[in-house]
């Protein structure tokens, strides 16, 4: 007899987040410091590894599964990672089976490898872009080209994926730009969701100065923009509706506009995902600092009964809701551990 994920909360954990790598191209300034040490190679589990924490979610109701980083598609040869999971995509288990294997990415590599995405059964990817200045993205991402972008951006498009561009809302250096990013992404046929961003990990910057509160921003993009809320969210790309985001259409556009409002509007109470990181630590939320580490049972030979009970251990001990805060007179709860680690 199949029992799913529930967790304290009677939330059905259907969800799971794989971070294969810590490392990235870019040094985004709300994600990174200019200088980060990066994990040595021997601490990551290996794909065989990840294969087989991936297939017992899966056994345990997982139907869905993003894979993030870091940049994902830095990792060497990640892509025989996807295209393995990606032959259980439909395949019945005892509690659904995969339904979803996608992928979010800086799209710096796309161009590469979005041909081999569809072939692996992807169907939709989300790519993080913040800006459409090339002199911008190389303030933002510390050096980073944004022509490399939209060339595996379009690459995407023409090999057929439906995109998502996240663009992390930030003072001073983007919200100007809002405007342009629904516009093309309009024009793209990209659907775009704007995130708050979250105080994860030192980065060298100060994030009461970059944090834009979406309470205050979509009124303005109201002035401009027509947006009628979307209370069912559509799902007919993949029959699955999406996570944290609050969707509005756009009615000049025609496309789709998604607020990722942790801080001022969370999301928690439709919480459905935990992490993987690329060290096989399960994080139960992106807030908050439970987690589980699977890599040591899992290399000390640990049978498959032993791991499904240390993975719902970990999911009896999943968090209410994360505790972030951005505000001048309240104390900064940060977590030391940055976004690259959990992916987001
Ligand atoms: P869809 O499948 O398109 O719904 O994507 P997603 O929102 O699940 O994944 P994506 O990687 O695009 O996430 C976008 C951003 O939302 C992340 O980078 C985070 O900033 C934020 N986010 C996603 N999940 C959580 C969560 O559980 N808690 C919090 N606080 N933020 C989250
Ligand atoms: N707060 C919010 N979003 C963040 N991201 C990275 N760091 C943060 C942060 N501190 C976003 C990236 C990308 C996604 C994986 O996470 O821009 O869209
Ligand atoms: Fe790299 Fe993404 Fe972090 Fe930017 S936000 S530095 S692209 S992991």
């Amino acid at each position: 007899q199949a029992h799913p994920l529930i967790d304290p909360f009677g939330r059905a954990i259907s969800y799971l987040r794989i971070s294969v790598t810590d490392r990235c191209d870019l040094r985004c300034v709300y994600c990174m410091q200019e200088h980060m040490t990066f994990l040595p190679r021997e601490e990551l589990l290996t794909f065989e590894e990840l294969e087989r924490l991936g297939r017992l979610f899966i056994r345990l109701g997982t139907t869905k599964l993003r894979i993030t980083g870091g940049e994902p598609l830095v990792r060497r040869d990640v892509m025989q990672l996807i295209a393995s999971l990606g032959q259980d995509i439909g395949q019945d288990g005892a509690m659904g089976g995969l339904q979803e294997l996608t992928l979010t990415t800086n799209g710096s590599q796309l161009a590469r490898h979005a041909a081999a995405l569809v072939h692996a059964g992807m169907r939709r990817i989300n790519v993080s872009l913040d800006t459409l200045n090339p002199d911008r993205f190389r303030t933002i991402t510390r050096g980073g080209r944004l022509e490399q972008t939209l060339d595996g951006l379009l690459a995407a498009k023409a090999a057929g994926l439906h995109i998502k561009i996240n663009t992390v809302a930030l003072r001073g250096l983007n919200e100007d730009e809002i405007d342009d990013l629904i516009a093309w992404c309009g024009m793209q046929g990209f659907d775009l969701c704007l995130i708050e961003t979250m105080p994860l990990g030192e980065t060298g910057e100060n994030r009461l100065d970059q944090y834009l509160p979406l309470s205050v921003l979509r009124p303005k993009l109201e002035r401009r923009w027509t947006l009628t809320r979307e209370l069912k969210p559509e799902t007919a790309v993949t029959g699955i509706a999406p996570g944290p985001a609050r969707y509005w259409r756009i009615a000049e556009t025609g496309g789709r506009i998604g607020f990722i409002t942790p801080l001022t509007e969370h999301f928690c109470d439709s919480c459905n995902r935990v992490r993987l990181t690329c060290t096989g630590t399960l994080f139960m939320c992106l807030g908050q600092e439970d987690q589980a580490d699977l890599r040591t049972p899992l290399r000390a030979g640990a049978s498959d009964q032993d791991m499904e009970m240390l993975v719902r251990d970990a999911i009896a001990r999943k968090p209410h809701k994360h505790d972030f805060m951005i505000a001048p007179d309240a104390p900064q709860k940060q977590l030391t551990r940055h976004m690259s680690v959990t992916g987001g």
